[in-house]
């Protein structure tokens, strides 16, 4: 349906047209009939004057005759709006009595003893004819007599003028009255259309409750199930970001407390070494505290239903990983660690957001870095086998067993000693894939000893 049609406007088009197109045709119908039944009722009064004057056709000294006194020349003759003609003719063409000037009827209509009717012209005006020819009679010779009566056409004309008048009223009469019980039927019709739309318009826009389905026309249900579909979803999203910000809040409240009593401490020193002691672990907990701030945010990033995929752009995952690890090997030096990328050396190219994939990539390598001893050495990798996939790889330490399930959930830290770190690296990374439609798998190599993590992407379409 193009655009601001408003449903109003089509049914009722879609009702009047078809319904005028056959009232039209019903019209004509109704005035063909009327003109057909009028003309036959009119032929048969004048065929009768037509017989009356047959029947006074007489044989006289052997010469055809028609008696007819003048009172019923008079009665024949007799039309209140019309101009009455007639013609007795005999076999020879002789007009024995009556108007000269009559019209002869059409030879193709030529039949005896049965009624003739025909139009024609006579001085000039339209005139319908009854015409009858009748054998002649015996002495009189062969051939037949022609009787004809003819009467001008005005009372047909007038009678069909007010048929046709009268037919053009009713229809629109009746066109009138069914438009005006459309608009009605139509207007009743989407009446909970507009409860409809008066209900969800009064909302506030923290009323995320159902629509009503059971006031809704079953035509509409659907559309309002939908509607509920994603005000339930909305709703549990806005919860999530509630849910979030309140557990962001309670997560950063107690490091910014320790950072304040931290800072008051410092400066209620009085010798410049204890208070340059106070301030570096001020520095660390600032740290910390700015850590877990950008934890949080790349989660609320990589939360379920935070990022539509309608933004999701085509990318290179080689590129984003080889940067990624370049960015790191300053990192991975001081702490003795042999980084390297391995793999693919062309595009692979995937679906996604740059900045969340960027945070995961950031997460795996800082993973493997941290939880490392020098000494060993961690793999990044891409390939193209099938399906875009992502490796980090290490021969580290590995991740016991029991922990290996868990250390994707929020705040979950395998590690004991001071090593850093707030717990969501994996929780961000497992919600990124999740984002992406990619899978995570976790594998500890050589037994105990070495993580591997794989993330394999869905193929990116074109
Ligand atoms: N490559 C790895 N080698 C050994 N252990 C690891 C490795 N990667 C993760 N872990 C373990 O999994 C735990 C969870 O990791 P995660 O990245 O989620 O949190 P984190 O590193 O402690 O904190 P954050 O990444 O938020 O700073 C870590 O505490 C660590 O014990
Ligand atoms: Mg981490």
């Amino acid at each position: 349906m193009p655009n601001g049609v408003s449903l109003r406007g089509q049914l009722l088009g879609w009702l009047l047209l078809p319904l005028f197109l056959l009232l039209s045709v019903a019209a004509f119908l109704v005035y063909s009939e009327t003109v057909k039944l009028t003309t036959l009722a009119y032929d048969r009064a004048l065929f009768d004057s037509t017989r009356a004057l047959s029947r006074q056709v007489q044989v006289r000294d052997g010469r055809i005759e028609v008696d007819l006194p003048a009172e019923a020349r008079a009665i024949l003759r007799y039309d209140e709006r019309d101009t009455i003609y007639f013609q007795v003719k005999d076999a020879a063409g002789r007009v024995i009595a009556g108007d000269h000037d009559m019209p002869v009827p059409p030879a193709a209509l030529h039949r005896v003893d049965l009624p003739i009717f025909y139009d024609a012209k006579l001085n000039g005006r339209s005139v319908r004819v009854a015409a009858v020819f009748i054998p002649s009679p015996l002495g009189t010779g062969t051939g037949e007599t022609l009787i004809q009566v003819a009467e001008t056409v005005f009372k047909r004309d007038s009678i069909m003028r007010d048929a046709l008048v009268g037919i053009v009223v009713m229809q629109l009469c009746i066109l009138a009255s069914t438009a005006l019980l459309v608009w009605l039927g139509v207007r009743q019709g989407l009446a909970p259309l507009d409860g409809l739309q008066a209900e969800i318009a009064s909302r506030s826009h923290l009323d995320l409750r159902a629509v009503p389905e059971r006031d809704a026309p079953l035509e509409v249900r659907p559309l309002v199930r939908s509607i509920n579909d994603l005000l339930q979803r909305l709703e549990a999203n806005i919860d999530a970001q509630r849910r979030f910000i309140a557990y962001a809040a309670h997560q950063l409240r107690t490091p910014l407390a320790g950072i304040k009593t931290q800072a008051e401490l410092a400066l209620r020193e009085t010798t410049p070494q204890a208070m340059r002691h106070a301030l570096e672990q001020l520095h660390i907990s600032a740290e910390r505290a700015t850590h877990l701030a950008n934890q949080l945010l790349a989660l609320a990033r990589a939360e379920p239903g935070a990022l539509s995929e309608t933004h999701f752009c085509r990318l290179d995952l080689t590129r984003l990983v080889k940067e990624a690890s370049i960015a790191w090997v300053p990192e991975a030096l001081s702490k003795g660690i042999d980084l390297g990328y391995e793999g693919s050396s062309v595009e692979v190219m995937v679906r996604g957001d740059p900045l969340l994939l960027r945070e995961m990539v950031n997460n795996l390598l800082d993973n493997a870095i941290r939880y490392c001893p020098p000494g060993t050495q961690v793999t990044a990798r891409v390939m193209n086998e099938g399906r875009p996939t992502l490796v980090i790889e290490d021969d580290g330490p590995g991740i016991p067993a029991p922990d290996r399930d868990r250390v994707f959930q929020r705040f979950y830290r395998a590690v004991v000693g001071d090593v850093g770190g707030t717990g969501l690296g994996l929780a961000i990374v497992a919600d990124g894939a999740k984002a992406h439609g990619a899978s995570v798998r976790l594998e500890s190599l050589d037994g105990a000893s070495g993580t591997r993590i794989t993330i394999v992407f869905p193929p990116a379409q074109e």
